[in-house]
């Protein structure tokens, strides 16, 4: 391979996206020849952007909102686990081929693995909330994980029967308001939905009689302590907030693009907290 290897991330708005401070760290850090940039693509314009990646000997891209599940559809060939999916959020180019990933549900995982020190109880119920794209990552990886039961539970309860359908005997829909007493033997309680996020509304949620062993994630990481999280040590729970999986996620990428793998730390963590 000869010259700069460039990789970017496509997305609409994609000037907020932290991935090129992410691997621009990773990119020095490993001395490699390399670049990553922001590539604002509209709605209509992926198929356009990925054609111009290619013909100009990209080495791929990461894909964001609205264009995650296209890229799926638009790509030659796709890992199992993005189809599973259903969205890429990974591309790379070969020999003028798109090839397509989904690393979300493997930043998930890696992230508990990396920040709950005791790991979490993999043999009890893990309880979903939400039901959207965020959601869909999250219980494959938990499926690919061995859980034995996830429950989902939805403000719109037919998007979680949508995915009991889809993913199989594992899954059970609880109602949004039975939540609460649906925790008690959980092992893992994960919010997938937007609440709590700067800007939004909090996620209340009664953790009384939840398992002191039981660990709470969020997928949200502004802020780092949504008030699920907060609530949820207040309780004694162990908690994990949802940088780690923003990190995590974009390993895979690095490695296939750039040809290093790359390693999550606590210097990149508060080098990306700062910014
Ligand atoms: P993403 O792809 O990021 O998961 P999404 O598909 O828009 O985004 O899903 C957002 C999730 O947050 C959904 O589960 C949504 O619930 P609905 O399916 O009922 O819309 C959930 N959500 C958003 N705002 C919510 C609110 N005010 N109360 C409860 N759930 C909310």
């Amino acid at each position: 391979m000869t010259g700069t290897l460039r990789a970017g991330v496509i997305g609409w708005p994609v000037e907020h996206s932290i991935s090129p401070k992410l691997h621009g760290y990773w990119l020095s850090a490993y001395g490699v020849d390399g670049s990553y940039a922001h590539l604002p693509t509209p709605a209509d314009g992926l198929e356009e952007r990925v054609s111009s990646l290619l013909r100009d000997g990209w080495r791929g891209a990461n894909v964001t909102l609205p264009h995650k599940e296209e890229a799926l559809r638009l790509a030659d060939e796709a890992t199992e686990r993005a189809r599973a999916i259903g969205a890429a959020n990974t591309l790379m180019f070969r020999k003028g081929r798109v090839f397509a990933d989904n690393t979300d549900g493997f930043g998930f995982i890696e992230n508990l693995q990396d920040r709950a020190p005791r790991g979490w109880r993999a043999d009890r119920p893990a309880v979903v909330l939400g039901a959207g794209g965020a959601s869909r990552a999250v219980i494959w990886s938990l499926l690919d994980a061995g859980a034995p039961e996830l429950r989902i539970a939805n403000r719109t309860r037919a998007r979680a029967e949508a995915l009991a359908t889809e993913f199989g005997p594992r899954i059970a829909v609880i109602d949004w308001e039975e939540t609460a007493n649906s925790l008690s033997d959980a092992g893992l309680i994960v919010n997938t939905t937007s609440l709590g996020m700067k800007g939004e509304p909090p996620l209340e949620l009664d953790f009384e009689g939840v398992g002191p062993d039981a660990v709470a994630t969020d997928i949200v990481y502004t802020p780092l302590e949504t008030p699920f999280l907060a609530s949820a040590a207040a309780h004694g729970l162990a908690t994990v907030d949802g940088l780690g999986m923003l990190l995590h996620q974009a390993r895979p990428g690095f490695e296939a693009w750039f040809g290093e793998k790359p390693v999550v730390d606590d210097r990149l963590r508060s080098i990306m907290l700062a910014s």
